[in-house]
């Protein structure tokens, strides 16, 4: 299946079916954690439930709306990165993603970000990159600012997650700012088979 190469340690690969087990594992793994700021958690309860996440995430990349990854950390599934579905009359795009609690720390969800925001902007020619994410939740709020992204605003009660709503911050990244900042190429976004 297609991948994408970030380094030596982290591989971003499309999701394929064969994937579901791995992911199913992951996530019933990592349940009360990613339950704190994921609103989809308690709705991924059985194997079927990742088959049917990883079908939607291949209609979408079918249709070229965007595509989804899982990350790959020295060959271990970690994680998942992906684009919600690209607004092509505006040439924007959202990005989410989530890493397993014991593979935090070590900036492996940096660098897949940065490379998903290089794929929004020189491959898919994108004009905005917009990540929203919980005022409180400050890790992934570090990882959007390292990135450069600006804080834009506040959407109060924006996300309910079980039995409260939280704040979203949105963070904007425009092609131009991205392309001052890193260049106007990038190396590291070529699939292999
Ligand atoms: C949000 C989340 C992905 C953050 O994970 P993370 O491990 O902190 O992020 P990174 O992989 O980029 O690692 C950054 C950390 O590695 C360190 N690091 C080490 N090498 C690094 C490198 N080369 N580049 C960047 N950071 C590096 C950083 O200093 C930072 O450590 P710190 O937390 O002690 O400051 C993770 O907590 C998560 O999935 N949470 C649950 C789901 C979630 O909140 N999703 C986001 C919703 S908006």
């Amino acid at each position: 299946m297609p991948s994408l190469h970030i380094d030596d340690d982290i591989v971003l690969k499309i999701l394929e079916p064969e994937d579901a087990d791995s992911l199913f594992a992951l996530i019933d793994g990592n349940r009360s954690y990613l339950h704190q700021w994921l609103p989809w958690v308690d709705t991924n309860k059985i194997l079927e439930d990742s088959k049917l996440f990883i079908l939607s995430s291949k209609e979408q990349h079918e249709k070229k709306f965007g595509f989804q990854c899982g990350i790959w950390f020295r060959g271990i599934l970690t994680g998942i990165i992906g684009f919600h579905r690209i607004d092509w009359m505006n040439r924007s795009v959202e990005i989410g993603y989530w890493l397993s609690e014991i593979f935090q720390g070590h900036g492996i969800m940096t660098k897949a970000c940065h490379t998903l925001v290089d794929y929004a902007f020189y491959e898919y020619q994108l004009n905005r990159v917009q990540i929203r994410c919980a005022t409180g939740n400050k890790k992934s709020n570090a990882i959007i600012e390292r990135l450069g992204f600006i804080k834009e605003g506040t959407s109060r009660q924006a996300e309910f997650l079980y039995d409260h709503y939280v704040d979203l911050f949105v963070y904007g990244m425009t092609a131009d700012e991205w392309k001052a900042r890193y260049g106007s190429q990038s190396n590291n976004i070529n699939w292999t088979n």
